[in-house]
């Protein structure tokens, strides 16, 4: 019997990176191919506990790269397609929103392009509840599959784009597509320029935090390994066409994240530096996750054990973040932040 073809976009970065060990590890029976360009936030180390395995592939390409994409897809015939592939930091897209297009935009259509021409069985696409725009401080307020997409950054706006691309492309072509959108993950490889591995990496060197604006606004988090068994479940059990909405209900202030980062490094709040705010700062995520639910979907950690389990994994693992915090990102980190 054929064994089965997954192509998992972006499985350098931090939740693909995830997910294509969740997945090399539970399903032996697949072939895993990650695709990577191998940006700023992709690396290669993450993986050398699985690189020699018969079941995981790397290939290097650009997802907007249309030739190389087309050839990759009639050369290999893919069953399944998971794509996490994107510019992913909100920061970024302010200062420079048009590789976040090109990225994508363009790369979605150029991936939804290929599935179409070659037959696939299931395309995920891996959006974000930032399409959403925001909530207000009303904590009875939820976002679910039928909130208006109303995106407020170029980020999120280049997110809603693709996903109407992939939605027109399941209208207009039958293409079995499935999209989620999950709420702000959190957890192992995280890239140190996000909030939670800016602070554990930062507050370890007993450097300034940068809290934007006045540290209210709120984000409900989601350990990455939840997020990964969501992905998992909607692949395989996800009827065609629909959105899921992925969320463990893990809503804290900024500020709260900061200062439990803190308390539990046995640091002082001293550290804590109030910046300026980020341009069009969304107030507030929160996600209704109760389809997904009712499709079997069970979280596994609260937000206290999964950031106790990710303080642990940032101080055992500094092989991995010490490496990103030298090189490129000092010199974005300047640009970004007024801090010593
Ligand atoms: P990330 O920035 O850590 O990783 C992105 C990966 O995509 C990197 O490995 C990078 O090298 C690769 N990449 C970028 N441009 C590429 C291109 N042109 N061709 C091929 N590869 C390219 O991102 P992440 O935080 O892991 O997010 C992954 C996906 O999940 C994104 O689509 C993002 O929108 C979505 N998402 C993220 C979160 C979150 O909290 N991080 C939450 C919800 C949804
Ligand atoms: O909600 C899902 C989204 O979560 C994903 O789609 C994005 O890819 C991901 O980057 C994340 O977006 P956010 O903008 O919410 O994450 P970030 O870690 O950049 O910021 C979290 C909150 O912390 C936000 O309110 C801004 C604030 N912040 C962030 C940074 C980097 C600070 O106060 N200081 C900082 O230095």
């Amino acid at each position: 019997m054929n064994r089965k073809k997954l192509l998992v976009t972006g499985g350098s970065g931090f939740i693909g990176g995830n997910f294509v060990q969740y997945m090399v590890n539970k399903y032996p029976e697949y072939d895993i191919y990650n695709l990577d360009l191998l940006t700023y936030a992709g690396d290669l180390t993450k993986h050398r506990d699985i690189e020699m395995k018969d079941n995981y592939f790397f290939v290097k390409a650009d997802i907007a790269d249309r030739h190389a994409i087309i050839s990759l897809f009639e050369k290999e015939r893919f069953d399944l397609i998971v794509h996490f592939a994107a510019e992913s930091h909100v920061d970024r897209s302010i200062a420079d929103p048009g590789i976040f297009v090109q990225t994508n935009v363009v790369g979605t259509q150029t991936l939804l392009d290929a599935s179409k021409q070659v037959g696939i069985t299931k395309f995920v696409h891996v959006s974000t509840d930032e399409v959403y725009g925001e909530l207000d401080f009303n904590p009875n307020t939820f976002f679910t599959e039928n909130t208006p997409l109303q995106p407020n950054s170029p980020y999120s706006a280049s997110k809603a784009s693709s996903d109407f691309l992939v939605r027109a492309y399941h209208e207009t072509y039958n293409l079995p597509v499935n999209i989620t959108r999950c709420s702000n993950n959190y957890g192992p490889f995280h890239f140190p320029e996000k909030l939670i591995p800016l602070t554990i990496s930062r507050v370890l060197n007993e450097e300034k935090v940068p809290v934007y604006g006045d540290g209210k606004n709120i984000r409900d988090w989601l350990h990455v390994i939840d997020h990964c068994s969501a992905i998992d479940l909607v692949l395989h059990e996800g009827e065609v066409g629909e959105v899921y909405n992925v969320g463990g209900h893990n809503e804290k202030t900024n500020l709260e994240v900061v200062k439990s980062i803190i308390n539990t490094l046995g640091k002082s709040d001293n550290l804590i530096e109030f910046v300026e705010d980020r341009l069009g700062h969304d107030k507030r995520y929160a996600i209704d996750p109760s389809k997904l639910e009712k499709l079997g979907w069970i979280p596994t950690y609260t937000f206290e054990t999964g950031i106790a389990q990710t303080i642990n994994w940032y101080l055992e693992n500094k092989w991995w973040w010490e490496q990103i915090i030298s090189g490129e990102y000092v010199n974005y980190f300047e640009k970004q932040y007024s801090l010593k």
